[in-house]
């Protein structure tokens, strides 16, 4: 097996020449940066997968729970269309004025609706309202809750559309054996259940700190 050759010299020539980051996000990656929580953010190259598999299946609807500044928002509203349907949840509006600015520099805070609440509440109230409806969600908070907001965004997705599942290798900590966390021994479990779990096409990329894409297959496939 071809051993990977990413240094972080590779990485950072891959940023610089293999991704186009619009001016506004670069703003508003550099003021979130400013942040103690700034790892929070998916990086540059993880928005220029998601964006570019936004436009390849012409999504019109994205589900998004962790909005934080709105930096993997923007990526996405920036790649869908005009009239594109944008969901964002968190539990916190403390950073929501500052992606409200960035949205509206970018011209796109049409597109977005964030909802503030707990995501396992606003889910629920998303599946009381609508299912098979988003053509792709992004799971990113609270990652002791991603195997209850895996099946609720199976239920939100529509056949054939994608879940996105980021921070899967907790760097690097779902290698261990004995974890003394408990939120990896739930990514590990995840990460394991997804395996087997034939409700989807299953794709585990090394990007960032990891990101799963989670196909979810139509009811043919899925009989097959
Ligand atoms: C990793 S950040 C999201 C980063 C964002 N997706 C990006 O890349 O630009 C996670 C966010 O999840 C939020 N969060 C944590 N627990 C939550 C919960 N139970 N429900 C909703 N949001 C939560 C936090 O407030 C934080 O803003």
């Amino acid at each position: 097996m071809l051993k990977s050759q990413l240094t972080d010299e590779l990485h950072q020539y891959c940023l610089t020449y293999g991704i186009r980051e619009h001016p506004v996000l670069v703003k508003l990656r550099q003021e979130s940066e400013k942040f103690s929580n700034k790892q929070m953010l998916i990086s540059p190259d993880q928005g220029a997968l998601m964006a570019m598999l936004a436009q390849l299946m012409n999504a019109q609807s994205y589900l998004e729970i962790g909005t934080f500044t709105g930096y993997s928002t923007l990526w996405m509203a920036l790649a869908m269309p005009v009239d594109a349907q944008i969901t964002t949840i968190d539990l916190s509006a403390r950073h929501l004025d500052l992606a409200q600015t960035y949205w509206q520099e970018a011209q796109v805070s049409t597109k977005i609706t964030p909802l503030i609440a707990p995501a396992e509440q606003s889910l629920q109230q998303l599946c009381g309202e609508k299912s098979n409806y988003f053509d792709i969600a992004l799971i990113d908070a609270n990652k002791s809750q991603y195997i209850e907001y895996y099946e609720l965004c199976l239920n939100l997705v529509r056949p054939g559309g994608l879940i996105i599942i980021d921070n899967v290798l907790m760097y690097a900590q779902v290698l261990e054996d004995n974890p003394r966390k408990n939120y990896v021994k739930i990514l590990q479990t995840l990460n394991r259940m997804l395996k087997d779990d034939s409700r989807i096409d299953l794709c585990l990329l090394p990007v960032g700190d990891g990101m799963t894409l989670a196909r979810k297959r139509t009811n043919n496939e899925t009989k097959s």
